[in-house]
């Protein structure tokens, strides 16, 4: 069985198996070589060949567990037909779209425009350098692509100020958003991914409403995702009560934010963990990262947990410090 799949599956202690969130990014010249020629953010997403490539570079660098496919969850809006465009220093602008236009949109057609990304799963699962690995597809939550969907750019730190004047709309289109989501669960998991994950990244800017807007939808998508056999891992960023959450959505596993006191957290679930340690310990030096490190790994000792960092890893990370985090939780015994 694949580690992470022993991890979630057995609640295995044994294996201490990595990988990170971004793994395959900026950080590496050798994606931003890569990057620096295709312009194109989503075209690059959609060219199977290097996308493929971009997949295992990470794995190839630092033998990773798992590899994640390199695609982006605004994938699932461009592929029911809004326009999704990445801007350099800005992020992603995505395009207007009016409700019965996805209410409209053919799921066969959906499935066609991002066929690349299955081909891509399968792609990976024939290479040998995967035997073994879990290949983690990933979605992003309901509630975070309807941020995106209404917001049309990122909300960084506050939504726009009308985004719940149209309650019904808002109800709509989280539900047709919901469905886009689970066909391309079902099409990822049909073409080999192992895992899938959910990033919902904006899940701390809601006050109110959670049980509406997060835990329900993501609850529904952990069912479908479990009736496909397949394990689920929920990345809800920034939530308060990470207890309740899983109580109500019941994942298979948990991605901790750095926010999240571990020694509490491990008391409160009896689910797998994953994740947990800021991106910026990478910042800092060797002997700082073997401490936070070290924190982790001891204090999950005795429970499955799969080590990740709390958040994306970061651009100006150095590969150094990336293998000697390898090392320290390969050597930890
Ligand atoms: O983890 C991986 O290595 C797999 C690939 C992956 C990407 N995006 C590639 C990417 C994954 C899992 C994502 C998820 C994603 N995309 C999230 C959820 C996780 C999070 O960061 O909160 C979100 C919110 C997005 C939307 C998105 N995509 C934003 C806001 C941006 C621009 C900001 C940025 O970091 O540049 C992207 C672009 C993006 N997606 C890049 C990569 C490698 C950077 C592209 C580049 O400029 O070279």
């Amino acid at each position: 069985m694949t580690p992470i799949n022993k991890c979630i599956r057995e609640n295995s202690t044994e294996l201490n198996p990595i990988w990170l969130m971004r793994q395959a990014g900026r950080y590496l010249p050798e994606f931003r070589e890569i990057r620096s020629k295709n312009k194109d953010f989503i075209k690059l997403c959609l060219n199977e060949n290097l996308s493929s490539e971009i997949t295992l570079q990470p794995i190839k660098r630092f033998n990773f567990d798992a590899a994640i496919i390199f695609s982006d969850i605004l994938m699932v809006p461009y592929g029911f037909g809004q326009s999704v465009k990445f801007e350099k220093n800005f992020g992603p602008k995505l395009g207007s779209i009016s409700l019965d236009a996805i209410l409209n949109f053919d799921e066969e057609k959906f499935t066609n425009k991002l066929k690349p990304v299955y081909n891509l799963i399968s792609k990976l699962r024939d290479e040998e350098i995967t035997n073994g690995k879990d290949v983690i597809g990933f979605v992003g939550a309901p509630w975070t692509i309807l941020v995106y969907v209404v917001n049309k750019i990122s909300p960084k730190k506050n939504l726009r100020e009308d985004f719940f004047n149209d309650k019904v709309l808002i109800n709509r289109l989280l539900l047709v958003i919901t469905k886009f989501i689970k066909i391309h669960i079902k099409n990822q998991v049909q073409a080999g991914a192992s895992i899938i994950q959910v990033f919902d990244s904006w899940a701390g800017l809601l006050k109110e409403d959670i049980e509406k807007f997060i835990f329900k939808p993501t609850h529904e998508i952990v069912e479908f995702t479990k009736g496909l056999n397949t394990p689920i891992i929920c990345f809800p960023r920034g939530i308060k009560n990470y207890t309740e959450f899983c109580k109500i959505v019941k994942p298979d596993m948990v991605n901790i934010d750095y926010d999240v006191d571990p020694i509490q957290i491990v008391k409160d679930l009896r689910i797998p963990i994953q994740g947990g340690l800021d991106p910026k310990v990478l910042l800092t030096d060797k002997h700082n990262l073997r401490k936070n490190v070290l924190k982790y790994l001891n204090i999950f000792n005795d429970h499955p947990y799969v080590f990740n960092l709390g958040h994306g890893i970061l651009p100006q990370t150095e590969i150094s410090m990336v293998e000697e985090l390898v090392k320290i939780v390969r050597d930890f015994k």
